[in-house]
């Protein structure tokens, strides 16, 4: 970690000095948007003087195409965000009887049968039209109707108690990249599962559509194996601070019932102090002077057992999680436990590998990529593996996280991989004043490269590093900041202009306040129409 704050410091200065001419934080100063419009940006968005008044008590979501679980899972979920209280605990006030407004429903026509789980590439695409001949969302594939409900839930506004209404709208729409995830790390400090699936219902607030789930790392390990239980045992910080294999799957089905991926990142052969609690011989010994320290490095990658032990751990993470994909981790691989070790250097000698310690880290990422490979399974890994000449499968999703993300993005997708940045997008590394323009700033399209290369390039992540986050301050630190980026990985390309994004981006926030997450402040001064209600 302590390469990566070093790093987005510098980055972060220069990020404030070219922002500066465009961005002026004096118009900002109470900013208390109410402008109507949705966040991230459409495609194509177009919205008329024509209002249609909406009774909460006369509305509903109408399936008239292909429907699911999903889907009806949307329209009750919806119907709450939309307005509030329902029905049911509103028919007990006879001063709500209102006659019906004009907009009485929201016509949903999916037209492909629904998938089970969302995955990498599904159509998210939506149609979306409010006309005087009513309010009709069209698209072909459920993650699409998602989306658009979304959107439809972000026009209505509230005139009074019961009285809401929207503006005339047509708005075509669809993700400018496939991948658009959140990082969250419950390893540094456990996340409760309620913090977890707040999160995930963030997420679908701002269309992201993966949660990567860095689940362990060196300081503990909270994943409850089914296969080696000790692992939890011995590895998490102590009995409560676990995952059941019941609350992951929990979690695994609140996600997908809001089109989102979970790819859980299991971190090898660095980050993973807390595996060795259990399971012997799985990490290098170290050595001090020609004696043992004490100290144990990296997973031994000499030792055939490791590859025993992995074999078997990867078979049960590609059960327990159903997403084709699976994050590897190989970042920040310490070599000197290795060099210490006398029976890595004899393997050394033996493969011929000279003093060249990334051959061996290549040596073990390779087996482990065959292993994982062999499961029917794609891998996501962190951009050292192939900066250190593994080979991977062609399918692999390599993530951009250092500095120089420009040239990385070019060799990676001239390497032939897929890849998705999140270098300038480390959320969790805060400073005083206005940061959101940095985030907003950074595009995954401007390194220089083909038009097959662009292709290759699938999107990004936000992460949120678990260091100095817990349950208390997680979302509020996450949000709405991660949504800056959620908008640069959703809208076109040439939505761009801070400026003009930060009215709406304030309304975003201040609609999340009010739909009850605790959403700090982004531009400075100003208030919110409806604050956050302090739960008690
Ligand atoms: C909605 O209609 C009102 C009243 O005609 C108008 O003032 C407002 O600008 C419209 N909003 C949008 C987003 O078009
Ligand atoms: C949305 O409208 C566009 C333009 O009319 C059309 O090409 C597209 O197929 C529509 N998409 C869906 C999902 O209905
Ligand atoms: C080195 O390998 C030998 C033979 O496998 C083993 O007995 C010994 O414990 C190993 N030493 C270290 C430091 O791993």
């Amino acid at each position: 970690m302590a390469v990566v704050i070093c790093f987005l410091f510098v980055h972060f200065l220069i990020g404030l000095v070219s922002s500066n001419g465009e961005y002026q934080k004096e118009k900002l100063v109470s900013v208390s948007a109410t402008t109507g419009m949705p966040w991230p940006l459409p495609q194509q968005y177009s919205s008329t003087p024509d209002v249609y008044t909406i009774n909460r008590n006369a509305f509903k979501f109408k399936a008239t195409g292909q429907s699911c679980d999903i889907l009806e899972s949307a329209f009750f979920r919806y119907q709450t965000i939309i307005f509030g209280m329902r029905e049911e605990t509103l028919k007990f006030h006879p001063k709500n009887s209102l006659k019906a407004g004009s907009l009485t429903v929201l016509n949903v026509n999916v037209k492909n049968k629904c998938d089970r789980y969302p995955y990498l590439g599904m159509d998210e695409s939506y149609n979306l039209t409010i006309s005087a001949t009513g309010a009709t969302l069209n698209s072909n594939s459920v993650w699409g109707a998602l989306r658009g409900i979304e959107t439809f839930s972000q026009l209505v506004l509230q005139q009074d108690t019961n009285m809401f209404f929207v503006n005339g709208t047509t708005i075509s729409d669809y993700p400018r990249f496939q991948h658009r995830g959140l990082l969250l790390d419950t390893s540094r400090h456990f996340l409760d599962v309620t913090i977890i699936k707040q999160n995930l219902l963030a997420m679908s607030q701002s269309k992201f559509n993966v949660f990567h789930w860095h689940i362990v790392d060196d300081q503990s390990f909270p994943y409850t194996s089914k296969n080696f239980p000790d692992m939890a045992s011995k590895g998490a910080y102590d009995s409560r601070h676990i995952y059941t294999q019941d609350q992951i799957a929990e979690i695994i089905e609140f996600a997908r019932i809001l089109g989102i991926r979970v790819i859980p990142e299991f971190d090898s052969p660095g980050h993973s102090q807390s595996w060795g609690k259990s399971i012997t011989d799985l990490l290098t010994k170290c050595y001090s002077g020609g004696k043992r320290n004490g100290q144990y490095g990296p997973v031994d990658p000499t030792l055939e057992t490791s590859y025993g032990f992995l074999s078997k751990f990867f078979a049960e993470i590609g059960r327990v999680f159903p997403d084709q994909y699976i994050h590897l981790g190989g970042d920040e691989v310490n070599f000197d436990c290795w060099k210490s070790n006398p029976n890595v250097t004899a393997f050394m000698k033996q493969k011929g590998f000279g003093t060249d310690y990334a051959k061996l880290e290549e040596y073990y990422v390779q087996r482990l990529l065959d292993i994982v490979g062999g499961l029917k399974k794609g891998y996501m890994i962190w951009q050292e593996v192939v900066d250190n000449g593994a080979k991977v499968k062609p399918d692999t999703v390599v993530e951009v996280w250092k500095r120089g993300y420009l040239q990385e993005l070019y060799k990676v997708t001239s390497l032939g991989y897929k890849a998705l940045l999140s270098s300038c997008w480390y959320l969790s590394d805060i400073a005083y004043g206005i940061d959101w323009p940095n985030f907003y700033n950074c595009d995954p399209d401007d390194f220089f490269g083909t038009a097959e290369q662009k292709k290759l390039v699938i999107g990004g992540e936000v992460c949120m590093w678990g260091e100095y986050v817990d349950n208390t301050n997680v979302l509020s630190r996450t949000w709405p900041r991660a949504s800056v980026v959620a908008e640069r990985l959703w809208s076109a390309q040439s939505v761009k202009d801070a400026n003009a994004a930060a009215p709406r981006l304030e309304e975003h926030r201040c609609r999340m306040i009010k739909r009850g997450f605790p959403a700090e402040t982004v531009n400075g001064p100003g208030f919110c129409p409806q604050e956050y209600a302090i739960p008690v």
